[in-house]
Parts: structure tokens; sequence; C-alpha cells
């Protein structure tokens, strides 16, 4: 079994997404330890132990991760498909580079594919990041 098909179908973690089973569109990312990482290119055995954050795990106290709010502000998902998977390779990005530039933005999104072609707003959204958390660590 899979690690995302794990993630969804035993532990009813939805907001892991599918979106094609190849390593290739970025749906499925995950947090391993601290790094993005597709969830449909490992399986769920060989992640027993790991520490594992998905997209619901983002929130804390019912309270939006800036990432998130970033993402409701500036207008980064329209079906919103691939947005937990974008939102995940995000947090990596700014857990790396707290301020990074448009140029470093489109290379961290770039192992994700947005189907509705959303790139601009995804882009400005993960830039509006650090002024939203000022001082405080995007990745924490
Ligand atoms: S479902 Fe894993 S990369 Fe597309
Ligand atoms: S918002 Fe629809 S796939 Fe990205």
């Amino acid at each position: 079994m899979l690690l995302v098909d794990f993630l969804r179908e035993v532990l009813k973690l939805t907001g892991t997404h599918v979106g094609c089973d190849t390593s290739n569109c970025g749906a499925c990312t995950v947090i391993m330890n601290g790094r993005s990482m597709k969830s449909c290119t490992w399986l769920a055995v060989a992640a027993d132990g790991q520490e594992i954050l998905t997209i619901e795990g983002l929130a804390q106290d019912e309270k939006l991760h800036p990432i998130q709010e970033a993402f409701w502000e500036n207008h980064g998902l329209q079906c919103g498909y691939c947005t937990p998977g974008m939102v995940l390779s995000a947090f990596y990005l700014l857990s790396k580079i707290p301020q990074p530039t448009e140029f470093e933005i489109r290379r961290g999104i770039s192992g994700n594919i947005c189907r509705c072609t959303g790139y601009q707003g995804i882009v400005d959204s993960i830039g509006k990041v650090p002024e939203k958390v000022e001082t405080k660590d995007p990745g924490s």
C-alpha cells in the first residue's frame, strides 16, 4: 500500500490528494521528517515510525496557518485540488528560505501542478507569507 493511500483510506486524512500516482503532480505532497515528499512515491510500511505532517496538521487551535491565510486572502486557489500539496511545498520552502524571491517560490513549487493554471495567485500568496509571520518562523 502506498503512503498516500494509507493516509486517505486507513487514516481517513483525505486532505492529501491523488492527482497522478506517478510522482508528477505533487497533489500528494506531505512533510516527512521536516522535508517535503510525494506520498505516492513511498510504501506506507517504509514510512513506519517517521514523523509526517499532512495538511490536516497545519492549522492550530482552529486557526489557519499563515500560509493557509495567505492563500485565502490572495486568491491562491481555484478548484483547490492542488492546494494541500502547494501549501505544504510552500511550508517546506519557507522553512528553508523564510523570505524567498519570486524565482525561489516558482522553483519551490515546481514539483506541483495546478490544473487550473492559477500559478500567479499561488506565487503571490506564498510571497505574502513573510509579511504575515513577521518574526514568527513559518516552519514552526
Ligand atoms: S499523486 Fe503523487 S505526485 Fe501526483
Ligand atoms: S486550484 Fe485547481 S488544481 Fe490548482
